[in-house]
């Protein structure tokens, strides 16, 4: 077990009534309030008009940033962050998934730099410890921004897609009210989900003589817990009990909880941000293709345990089998809940994506050397698992 610091001071109000808070909580920052938000679910649903009535009743002055993509652009928290200094905004308010949260952060880290511009702090990895505060209202369980300290911003101009991480980018305050996920498509539920599922199977197979037991058996909860709960979100979208469990799982496997000294991997993760800077596609779908071929690459002696153990604690599987057999049938399982209890579909090629740009992908996702992780993978790995993928 190795020594770790926990310190996530993120504070969540969780729960159907807790909106009430926002303006208290808004109002410890300022008055001016940039309010993000993306191509529009929230007008649909109501929560704009819950926010802003909620802003101008108590006396701020409310400035917007719209139209934030899915896979968000350098260009839009750029947009934000010049909005941020020439208004001298006190405190940015994201209303959305995680792309509009993600750009928030974007903004708010951007808004404190000389010119504004939020790329250079990306591609250069900037630990970011100075920005605007963030508050944010959760729309969509899945990416665990909420309460990280991290945000993925996209150059499309460069086909980058690159994480922005930093201690004054966790947001100071989240509203989490599951009822606010009851409009999110069926598709984007199913995606969620996943990239939920995937937050903490990284960790998981990385943990090794590092985890403790307790821990391994969160972990073990909270995926059980999106196996369980995605199906019923998916065909009962106003079910609360599966949008509540949904959206804490969505904080609990990133807010840092079950890391407790296990190293976070990133292997999926890698390989599927080179998908989205390519291809845009939605992150989870990524994921959800290339976890099974993922791990029925690195199945080998060494890993086969953990993988069996997998199959066993969270899809149920028989115990007794060879490792190796029992972790077949654990990829077997994983298969099956992303292609047909999420009803994801299953290649690339399905998705419009060949192999034209998988050897720049591979060296782009390695970073100049390895991913590391049960096994290390190279670019030639990494590229032989996007082929698996088509
Ligand atoms: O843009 P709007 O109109 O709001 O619609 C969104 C978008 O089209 C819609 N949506 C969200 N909540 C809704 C809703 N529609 C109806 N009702 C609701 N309640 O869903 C679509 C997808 O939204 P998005 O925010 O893109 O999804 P998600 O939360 O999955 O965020 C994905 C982004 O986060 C990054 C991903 O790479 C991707 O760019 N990630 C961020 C991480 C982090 N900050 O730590 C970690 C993750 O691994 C991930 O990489
Ligand atoms: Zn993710």
């Amino acid at each position: 077990m190795n020594d770790f610091i926990f310190h996530n001071p993120g504070k969540v109000y969780f729960g159907r009534n807790q909106i009430e808070n926002l303006p208290n909580e808004l109002l410890k920052f300022g008055k001016k309030v940039l309010l993000v938000y993306g191509g529009g679910s929230i007008k649909k649903n109501g929560l704009y008009d819950t926010v802003t009535e909620l802003i101008h009743k108590n006396g701020m002055e409310l400035f917007e940033l719209s139209g934030v993509e899915p896979n968000p652009r350098h260009t839009t928290a750029n947009k934000g962050a010049e909005i941020c200094k020439k208004e001298k905004i006190d405190v940015i308010l994201a209303v959305g998934g995680g792309s509009t949260i993600d750009c928030a952060k974007g903004v708010a880290a951007a808004a404190v730099t000389y010119d504004g511009d939020v790329w250079p702090l990306v591609s250069g990895g900037k630990w970011i410890t100075e920005a605007l505060p963030i508050i944010a209202v959760l729309t969509n369980a899945a990416t665990g921004s909420e309460m990280d300290a991290w945000a993925v911003i996209s150059n499309m101009d460069t086909n980058e897609k690159i994480g922005l991480g930093g201690s004054a980018l966790i947001p100071k305050v989240a509203f989490e009210n599951p009822e606010y996920s009851y409009t999110l498509p069926t598709y984007q539920t199913a995606c969620g989900a996943f990239d939920i599922f995937n937050h903490v199977l990284d960790n998981y197979y990385l943990a090794g003589d590092a985890t403790f037991d307790m821990i391994l058996d969160m972990q073990e909860a909270v995926m059980r817990a999106v196996v369980k709960w995605a199906p019923i979100a998916m065909k009962e979208p106003e079910n609360y009990e599966a949008r509540a469990n949904l959206m804490w799982a969505s904080s609990m496997a990133l807010n840092t909880v079950l890391d407790a000294g296990t190293v976070h991997g990133c292997a999926c993760h890698a390989m599927e941000h080179e998908l989205s800077a390519y291809y845009d596609i939605t992150h989870g779908h990524g994921l959800a293709i290339i976890t099974p071929r993922w791990l029925t690459y690195i199945l080998n002696d060494e890993t086969a345990p953990a993988i069996y153990r997998l199959g066993v604690k969270v899809f149920g599987i028989k115990e007794g089998l060879s490792d190796k057999e029992g972790a077949k049938g654990a990829i077997d399982a994983l298969s099956k809940f992303c292609f047909e209890t999420l009803g994801l579909k299953s290649t690339l090629t399905e998705l419009g994506i060949n192999d034209e740009h998988f050897k720049s992908m591979a060296e782009h996702a390695c970073t100049g050397s390895v991913i590391t992780g049960p096994k290390d993978l190279t670019p030639e790995d990494v590229e032989n698992i996007y082929r698996m993928c088509l």
